[in-house]
């Protein structure tokens, strides 16, 4: 084994004349927390897509534990233990929070048999209940999604994920448009997500002081392109980094 739970090769992606990826390749290593960085439209979400399985690549190869994943579809990638995030949530706004972590886990051990059914179902709800607790929403577990703040619907979003026990999660912009009271403690939960539950994050951020704080290893693109990897320190005196970053913002 290299180390890397994933790693992407030569991955290129164009959605008609729009070359959103050009010959990406990243490891992320396992039981890390692998940062991705780059200026918007540099092709970030569609690298997350592709990795998932969300559309086909057009080049390159994707492998997830020395398997290649790059022809799986998103069911098939989550059965696998690799689930992601969205940039814009995705939660069921008219739900209550415990609704929503029910919802959210997969069916993969549906057709077990219904005799232990309902002890089941009691272990995912304290499951459920202990996830919520993890991310300070157990107080409102029976409160409509809709009603929460957007920064706890992060939360909810992040508690969701983690229900399905995943071995990796990419997040897309985990603390965008959160109050920076509450970044804190969203970091904080994503360091423990990493140390407590040995879940390999893989996280791309625009906020700079949170991906050199949580990252152990981060990749820049730009313009669909790799243009650096390295330590945080590495990379925030990168002088290709600062003029991407510069030059885009
Ligand atoms: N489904 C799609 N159809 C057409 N063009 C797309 C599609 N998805 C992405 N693109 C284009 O590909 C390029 C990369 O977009 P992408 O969303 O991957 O960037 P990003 O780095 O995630 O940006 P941001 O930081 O703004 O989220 C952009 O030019 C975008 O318009
Ligand atoms: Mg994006």
């Amino acid at each position: 084994m290299s180390g890397n739970l994933i790693e992407v090769r030569g991955v290129s992606k164009s959605f008609g004349g729009v070359v959103a990826n050009k010959g990406v390749s990243i490891d992320v290593a396992e039981g890390g927390i692998t940062g991705l960085i780059g200026p918007n439209g540099s092709g970030k979400t569609t690298l997350f897509n592709s990795i998932v399985g969300y559309h086909p690549i057009d080049e390159g190869s994707i492998q997830f534990k020395g398997r290649e994943i790059s022809k799986l579809r998103v069911p098939e990638i989550a059965r696998l233990g690799l689930l992601r995030t969205f940039q814009q949530t995705r939660i069921y706004s008219k739900m209550d929070c415990m609704k929503n972590m029910l919802i959210s886990v997969s069916h993969r051990d549906e057709g077990l048999g219904t005799m232990f059914g309902s002890m089941r179902d009691r272990e995912t709800e304290e499951f459920a209940e202990e996830l919520l607790e993890f991310v300070g929403l157990y107080q409102k577990r029976f409160l409509i999604a809709g009603e929460l703040s957007f920064g706890q619907q992060k939360l909810l979003e992040f508690a969701m994920a983690l229900m399905n026990r995943p071995e990796v999660l990419l997040l897309d912009e985990p603390t965008a448009g959160i109050n920076p009271t509450l970044i804190n403690g969203l970091i904080d939960r994503l360091k423990r997500a990493n140390e407590q539950f040995g879940i390999t994050l893989f996280v791309i951020e625009h906020n700079m002081r949170v991906i050199m704080n949580l990252a152990d290893r981060i990749s820049c693109l730009a313009h669909g392109e790799l243009l650096a990897t390295g330590t945080p320190d590495e990379i925030q005196n990168d002088p290709r980094v600062v003029d991407a970053y510069l030059g885009a913002h």
